[in-house]
């Protein structure tokens, strides 16, 4: 076993900057079935923008928005448009991971930071990664509220999906900077490269990226990064970087226990998926072999398979959830697998070139 150099418990939260934080909120709560849990804004003294806080199990989400002209943030959303800005990690010693963050090269965003109210007190920092994106180091030990002061206490309950953590988040970068940002990933904060893919792995006809899965110290934070690699036509990376304007999070994996039941909700609320042709489903169980679930089922739904040497999982990827074609969402359901559905990439990728024609993006 070697040492975790970077103490990472695991995702505390992920965080949104958006043009309107009241109508992402409605938007998560009704159709990935988040409850709203928290609110800061004017009504609890913030000056400068408003927030929401979703949870739903493990998961986290926050949406921020300006509220008023010269906000710090407003130029970031108006590049990119609403975006994840933060992928914020628990720690135990915020004071300590900053500061060794900063010694391994990283650049600094918050200094360390104690908020304290009748709940108790949290203490947080913020480093900088790839483009505007940024991750919080927080401690909320001596805390007994749902995230830090200035949240006023909501409770809005959505009609839950099933979906339990976050699985891993994916970053897009630009041509020949993956390997950049797996190197930084390694130095600052004890990351290992699990697994790499290049492009004979993931290409189709016309597009191919190149991935590298980093992984922190106890194996619960993954970071897949990708970087475009040289196609007939405009890969998917590319498509991402031009809308959004460089790179930043190209999706978050949120883990269920059920994904018949997650994804059969999501779809009855009108969220949209990639689909795969019906040949997929014709030679799946010679691909996978013998799964629990009915295959007629999973073919109705759109739902992937893939499998590895530890068991297998089950995928599925919704369409980008903003205009811009850059942020969606993976729904994945892991019966022993902890691979990332390299079975499925090609099946996928045609998916979304299919989606590219129709953008005129291809
Ligand atoms: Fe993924």
């Amino acid at each position: 076993m070697s040492q975790d150099t970077f103490p990472i418990r695991k995702v505390d939260h992920v965080r949104h900057y958006v043009n309107n934080a009241r109508q992402s909120a409605y938007f998560y709560q009704h159709t990935f079935g988040f409850n709203i849990t928290g609110f800061y804004g004017l009504e609890t003294g913030i000056k400068d923008e408003a927030g929401y806080l979703l949870e739903q199990n493990d998961i986290k989400l926050i949406f921020s928005a300006p509220i008023r002209p010269g906000h710090p943030m407003a130029p970031a959303i108006a590049e990119h448009g609403d975006f994840v800005r933060d992928i914020a990690f628990e720690v135990d010693d915020v004071d300590w991971a900053y500061k060794a963050a900063l010694d391994r090269g990283a650049q600094g965003a918050v200094e360390p930071t104690t908020k304290e109210d009748d709940l108790g007190k949290v203490r947080y920092a913020a480093i900088h990664t790839y483009g505007n994106v940024i991750h919080t180091l927080i401690n909320r030990d001596h805390y007994k509220g749902h995230m830090w002061p200035g949240f006023r206490e909501m409770n809005e309950p959505g009609d839950g999906i099933g979906i339990q953590e976050i699985d891993h988040c994916v970053g897009n970068v630009e041509l020949g900077k993956m390997n950049v940002w797996v190197k930084w990933y390694e130095d600052v904060l004890g990351f290992k490269n699990l697994i790499s893919f290049d492009d004979k792995d993931i290409s189709t006809e016309y597009t191919s990226l190149m991935s590298k899965v980093m992984a922190n110290g106890n194996g619960r934070v993954k970071f897949p990064i990708n970087e475009p690699a040289a196609g007939k036509k405009k890969s998917q990376i590319d498509e991402y970087l031009e809308f959004f304007g460089g790179p930043g999070v190209q999706h978050v994996a949120l883990r269920t226990d059920d994904i018949v039941y997650t994804v059969s909700r999501l779809r009855a609320r009108g969220v949209d998926f990639l689909s795969v042709p019906k040949s997929y489903y014709d030679m799946l169980p010679d691909r996978v072999g013998k799964i629990d679930e009915d295959i007629a089922v999973l073919a109705d739904l759109g739902i992937l398979v893939d499998r590895d040497d530890e068991g297998y999982l089950l995928q599925i990827f919704t369409k980008p959830i903003t205009d811009r074609p850059t942020l969606f969402y993976e729904i994945i359901h892991r019966k022993g697998a902890q691979s990332f559905g390299k079975g499925n990439f090609k099946a996928l990728f045609e998916s979304i070139e299919r989606e590219q024609a129709l953008r005129g993006t291809l």
